[in-house]
């Protein structure tokens, strides 16, 4: 087994190879003034069972095109099998086509990653568990719940609520709510346009007296979280915490974290986030030991749905 790094989050592929006890493999990645890059490869992966690490993280773009670089580096190296390990998925929220004469951009991406030369692909918490059949190879979505719950059960959770941040993420809080035995919330989240302005218009459930883990798959301008968590007070929350998987933590989000009234965020790291975004009311969860599991898994043929047990 021989496991690489794209540039995106080489400490978690490091984590991720000391817990299984191998050198991550040698690879370069060397950017050109006319911004072409090229990938190489610095060992011989002819038969080898290989793992090429790359969430999608900024600059998105060229970490794309870096990820499809690798897979076709290795596919013309002759691995014997390549599987994506991508914690975080590019363009996930793309998965539709909901507006006229728009693209269905995250089934481009598995087109694209599958023709660059991917036997499989290992993610983490897709924000819509069909992104899957975009696919005609295997693909393993890995879940942060357990990690999740194992934290939050260290606090006394007994007069808590657990609310969905919006009616796409009820399943997956119903997952949460089922495992913490707790009762559970829903906003009702719109949007108008594109904008990155949500709108909670409606609750269901009651949260009156009670403190609140709101959950979302991604934090990325914390507008969902924060329009969410004003929303929950005016229905008579009296504490919040926020469980979110994927920190994209992009534009605002930070400072509208730092002066809102939750008490944490939770979330791991999929994604890395930069030391000045790192802020006391933030806690990084790891899944490294989840992916390193997940890989040992796969390389072994043994079935990884134990994982989610
Ligand atoms: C959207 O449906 C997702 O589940 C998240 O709620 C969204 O990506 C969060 O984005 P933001 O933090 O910018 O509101």
């Amino acid at each position: 087994m021989k496991i690489f790094t794209g540039s995106a989050h080489p400490a978690l592929a490091k984590e991720i190879c000391t817990n299984l006890s191998i050198d991550l493999g040698k690879s370069e990645t060397i950017r050109f003034s006319n911004e072409n890059i090229m990938v190489k490869i610095h060992e011989n992966v002819r038969g080898e069972d290989v793992y090429v690490i790359q969430p999608s993280v900024s600059p998105v773009s060229e970490g794309i095109i870096e990820l499809l670089m690798m897979l076709d580096a290795l596919k013309h190296s002759s691995a014997q099998r390549i599987t994506a390990v991508i914690p975080y998925f590019p363009y996930a929220r793309s998965d539709k086509k909901d507006q006229p004469r728009i693209s269905i951009t995250a089934r481009l991406m598995a087109d694209l990653i599958e023709t660059a030369g991917a036997d499989r692909v290992l993610t983490m918490d897709l924000h819509a568990p069909q992104i899957q059949g975009f696919f005609r190879i295997p693909v393993d979505q890995l879940r942060a719940i357990n990690i999740i719950c194992d934290h939050l059960k260290n606090g006394d959770i007994s007069n808590y609520v657990l609310v969905a941040s919006d009616a796409g993420e009820a399943k997956d809080a119903g997952r949460f709510a089922n495992r913490l035995h707790l009762p559970m919330a829903i906003i009702d989240k719109r949007r108008h346009g594109n904008d990155e302005r949500p709108i909670p218009t409606n609750l269901i459930g009651d949260v009156k007296g009670k403190k609140v883990f709101l959950v979302d798959d991604e934090i990325s301008t914390a507008g969902t979280i924060i329009s969410g968590l004003k929303f929950l007070f005016d229905h008579g929350a009296t504490d919040a915490v926020a469980a979110c998987t994927h920190p994209i933590l992009c534009g605002p989000a930070i400072q509208r974290i730092a002066e809102s009234k939750l008490s944490e965020v939770v979330v791991t790291n999929t994604i890395p986030i930069a030391p000045e975004k790192m802020i006391d009311k933030i806690t990084v969860l790891s899944v490294a030991p989840v992916f390193s599991k997940a890989i040992k898994c796969v390389h072994e043929g043994e079935s990884i749905s134990s994982l989610f047990d």
